[in-house]
């Protein structure tokens, strides 16, 4: 491990590289990365970041948002197969079905989606920002896609707004039911539960706080409870742990492990260095036109 780190290392500095990762990423991975955090905290690291290459642990949607917001720099996602089904779920062409069906409505796509959809939406978002997001908006009818589920959290929390959702979910947070819910609170009573917003309403109803990924980890460490059931993916479990040593922190569920983000490995970051793999073309005209949902974005939040 030790090897692959200074070798790591020493391409970072040849190639002026730097690595971010996802909170879900293995910790071997997080342990090299420059930058971990977060869909958005990683978007705004990869907008300004002054290095000439981007290695981007996550999945593709990620890779290719930052590529988006820095088209001169070399984006690189270290396994080419690391998807993400929720954003899977959606097309441009469903979306400008809807807004034939909806011509009043404002379109927000969440970061979870294709550059396709970006550029066919009018404003995309994270679930660190999504309410403010589609709070700021003039229009009181909002299309959100793909995620049903962080959709109906977002409406919930903006009653004066009328919302039509995509009909996709994550399939890692959707195995999250009441019913563990409830075992685990049985099983931990008095332990604080913590969950992203993709779980579903009945789940996230049910938290004691619901948010990003990073705002799980803040929450946290804010708390001044001892033990807490975490309703997100496993690899949040690093950080958390390695802030909060003395807290016991347990997976709400042993299903919350995310496939495509488990894809990625220290190998595979030092061959993404080694061997430019695999890097994100810039597609001229849908990036420029996807970088406006983000930019505003960026600018909202
Ligand atoms: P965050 O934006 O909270 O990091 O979440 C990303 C994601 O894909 C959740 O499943």
């Amino acid at each position: 491990m030790t090897e692959w780190r200074r070798e790591i290392d020493r391409l970072k500095k040849d190639r002026n590289a730097v690595i971010l990762a996802h909170n879900y990423q293995l910790e071997e991975v997080q342990a090299v990365a420059d930058y971990v955090g977060d869909s958005f905290y990683l978007s705004k690291i990869a907008a300004k970041v002054a290095a000439e290459v981007i290695v981007f642990c996550g999945v593709r949607f990620m890779a290719e948002t930052a590529k988006i917001l820095s088209p001169d720099k070399t984006v690189l996602l270290p396994e080419v197969a690391a998807g993400c089904p929720l954003a899977d779920t959606i097309t441009a062409q469903d979306i400008e079905r809807l807004k034939q069906q909806h011509a009043d409505a404002a379109v927000v796509c969440y970061i979870n989606s294709s550059a396709q959809v970006k550029a066919a939406s009018d404003v995309c978002c994270t679930s660190a920002n999504a309410v403010k997001i589609a709070g700021s908006l003039p229009n009181k009818k909002l299309i959100f896609v793909p995620d049903k589920n962080l959709g109906d959290y977002i409406a919930k929390r903006l009653p004066e707004k009328e919302f039509v959702l995509g009909e996709g979910c994550c399939p890692t947070h959707a195995q999250v039911t009441p019913d563990h819910v409830e075992k685990m609170r049985a099983r931990y009573p008095g332990a604080q539960l913590l969950v992203h917003p993709e779980c579903c309403p009945e789940v996230t109803g049910q938290a004691d706080f619901a948010g990003s990924t990073s705002a799980i980890i803040h929450s946290a460490e804010s708390s001044a409870a001892q033990v807490f059931l975490i309703g997100t993916e496993i690899g949040v479990l690093f950080a958390l742990k390695a802030s909060q040593p003395h807290k016991q922190f347990i997976l709400l569920h042993e299903g919350l492990v995310c496939p495509d983000m488990k894809k990625t490995n220290i190998q595979s970051v030092y061959n993404a260095l080694a061997n430019n793999c695999h890097e994100i073309m810039n597609d001229k005209a849908l990036f420029d036109k996807a970088r406006q949902s983000i930019s505003r974005m960026l600018e909202l939040a």
